[in-house]
């Protein structure tokens, strides 16, 4: 079986101006030990002004994170205003985007269809999608959250190919967790995890399946995030507000080394 590499993200949502986010970077490029990047990947994602600058302090100091954007168009260029374009997060050396966040899609009315085309222009360019899936509590009381789950995987999945595949990332986050303080336990996210990747190698094959890292997102911090890593199919977290918290971060990184 293949030795999936950890993946520590963390989502920083419209927080930090650009001050803000190069003094929460400079802090976490300080404790980030050098040796940590043999281990695992570690990758923020601060809102679209702070890219640059966040890219700069983490290339200035050699650290080994990624920056990833939290949103994309899937329109090389044109007349689409407000919205950033691959080949842009591409020039500023992006490596991960975030598509399908559940707060996007229940504020932004983000579709199934969107987050495919997103995650397709991300493929294309060489920008690794973070596809985030997961159930409102109302669905998840309906018992019918892991068809949910896995039908938001084959719809953002559709035309990709296994060689494409191999390069995306799934978040499992369950919407009654996020911000919540509640988070799923261990075994309700494993759970979730398990029957994403039970999808992925139905899409393709158990090798792609078995490479592809799934994470965890909801509440996840320094207190439960040792249990959740265990799991044999959560592969690292996608954390939200404890990444706002460079000890925090860090604590959570070390736990998944
Ligand atoms: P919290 O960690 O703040 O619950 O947010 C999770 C999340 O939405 C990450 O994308």
């Amino acid at each position: 079986m293949t030795k999936r590499r950890r993946l520590i993200a963390g989502n920083w949502k419209m927080n930090n101006t650009i001050p803000e986010g190069v003094v929460l970077a400079q802090e976490i490029s300080n404790h980030f030990e050098r040796d940590y990047a043999d281990h695992l990947d570690v990758a923020v994602c601060p809102p679209f002004v702070d890219l640059k600058p966040v890219i700069t302090v983490f290339e200035f100091d050699r650290t080994d994170i990624a920056v990833g954007a939290q949103n994309v168009h899937w329109e090389p260029k044109g007349a689409y205003t407000g919205e950033i374009s691959v080949g842009m997060l591409k020039d500023i050396r992006c490596e991960y985007c975030i598509v399908g966040h559940s707060e996007r899609r229940e504020l932004f009315g983000e579709t199934n269809e969107e987050v495919n085309l997103k995650a397709k222009a991300l493929i294309s360019g060489g920008i690794k999608p973070i596809v985030c899936v997961g159930e409102s509590l109302s669905m998840r009381d309906s018992g019918a959250y892991l068809d949910y789950i896995t039908a938001q995987v084959r719809a953002a999945f559709a035309g990709i190919d296994a060689p494409a595949a191999a390069s995306c990332v799934v978040a499992y986050e369950p919407i009654w967790a996020i911000g919540t303080g509640r988070t799923a336990t261990p075994e309700q996210a494993e759970e979730a995890c398990a029957a994403i990747r039970v999808q992925l190698s139905e899409l393709y094959d158990q090798a792609t399946a078995e490479s592809m890292r799934i994470l965890y997102g909801g509440s996840m911090n320094e207190g439960n995030a040792d249990l959740l890593l265990a799991m044999p199919n959560i592969d690292g977290g996608l954390i939200g507000g404890a990444s706002l918290n460079a000890k925090s971060f860090i604590k959570i990184i070390e736990m998944a080394l």
